[in-house]
């Protein structure tokens, strides 16, 4: 057979066994096999330089041409099969946790706030968010605190500048999510705020311009004090310990009646030098509140809390000033 008649069959069998290769290992295999040293294409272009002259230029340009077939094949074939190496052979779980550990740990806060909310969850409550910007409306007046109460003061307050439609003021606390939760849904409620609420203190050991609070609200038929008590105590048991103990002293919430606040006393607090420190502020809910969010307070009845989480850690760790945690100093965050 003449070297022109058999450079087609050559590049076709080459071809054939390209497209068969199943790994790149028997790519490079059937590589060889046509275009290595002892390859079937390297023999028929060894064979060129034997045919005489007037043949050269027709079958030259014949093998140049399969060649540059079997090689756009080759790359071709190459980055299919290297493609498909990178897709696992088994299926893959994509929800299973990395394998990547980060360096670090979560700051203190985080870790009380997530235990404190674990606590809840067990309890049936879900947890609720709400803005920072909040209004006049959602921080005090549905809330039953009215224009002139003391807790509206510019002093305690930081307002913001009018913005069209915007919020005016940095929530003082996170009992406006109570609101927003009651104003967009029927009662049954069962709910808990972890967040960040702003007040204006000059920083001590014992305040921050802003801090957390973890706000609480329970609302269904026939909800008693008994039922709060009874819910807190559980609460600050699986938190600080079983030898625990609160203290319920009757005070004043505008949204609440009656109000209490919350003290707590355990070798945690003797170790600050205190038998007892003060918690959370908490209540049954005002009638007011419920008119306010469209609930009948003849048919429903509820409670609610707020604590201050950075109060809580500091108990928890014996930390003497909230600053501490504000700083962001490794030496301080690496103990937790
Ligand atoms: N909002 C109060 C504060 O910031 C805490 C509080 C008291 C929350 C009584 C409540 C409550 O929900 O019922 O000091």
């Amino acid at each position: 057979m003449s070297l022109l008649d058999q450079i087609v069959p050559v590049k076709d069998s080459a071809m054939a066994e390209l497209a068969q290769a199943g790994d790149l290992g028997m790519l490079d295999q059937a590589k060889g096999r046509y275009l290595g040293p002892e390859g079937r294409f390297t023999a028929l272009m060894k064979q060129l330089g034997t045919l005489p002259k007037e043949d050269r230029p027709l079958a030259g340009k014949a093998i140049n041409a399969a060649k540059i077939e079997i090689e756009s094949a080759l790359a071709a074939r190459r980055s299919e099969l290297e493609l498909q190496a990178l897709i696992p052979k088994e299926p893959t779980d994509f929800t299973l946790p990395g394998r990547r550990r980060f360096p670090g740990r979560l700051h203190p806060l985080t870790q009380v706030t997530h235990d404190i909310v674990r606590c809840f969850r067990k309890l049936g409550f879900a947890v609720a968010d709400g803005p920072e910007i909040e209004d006049e409306y959602h921080c005090f007046d549905a809330l039953n605190t009215p224009a002139d109460h003391p807790a509206r003061d510019s002093q305690d307050t930081f307002f913001l500048e009018q913005r069209a439609g915007g919020g005016s003021l940095l929530r003082t606390h996170t009992s406006s999510v109570q609101i927003r939760v009651m104003s967009s849904q029927p009662p049954p409620v069962r709910i808990v705020v972890p967040g960040r609420v702003y007040r204006r203190d000059n920083a001590d050991a014992t305040h921050n311009p802003t801090f957390h609070q973890i706000e609480g609200l329970y609302v269904d038929k026939a909800v008693t004090v008994a039922d709060l008590k009874g819910t807190v105590e559980f609460v600050f048991k699986e938190l600080l310990g079983d030898e625990v103990k609160l203290r319920f002293r009757p005070h004043y919430f505008s949204y609440t009646e009656p109000s209490f606040e919350i003290d707590f006393s355990s070798s945690l607090t003797r170790k600050m030098g205190k038998e007892w420190l003060e918690i959370a502020g908490c209540g049954m809910v005002h009638p007011k509140v419920f008119e306010a969010v469209g609930y009948d307070p003849e048919q429903w009845s509820g409670w609610a809390f707020g604590f201050g989480i950075e109060r809580v850690a500091m108990i928890r760790y014996g930390i003497p000033d909230i600053r501490l945690f504000y700083e962001n100093d490794v030496r301080f965050l690496r103990q937790f």
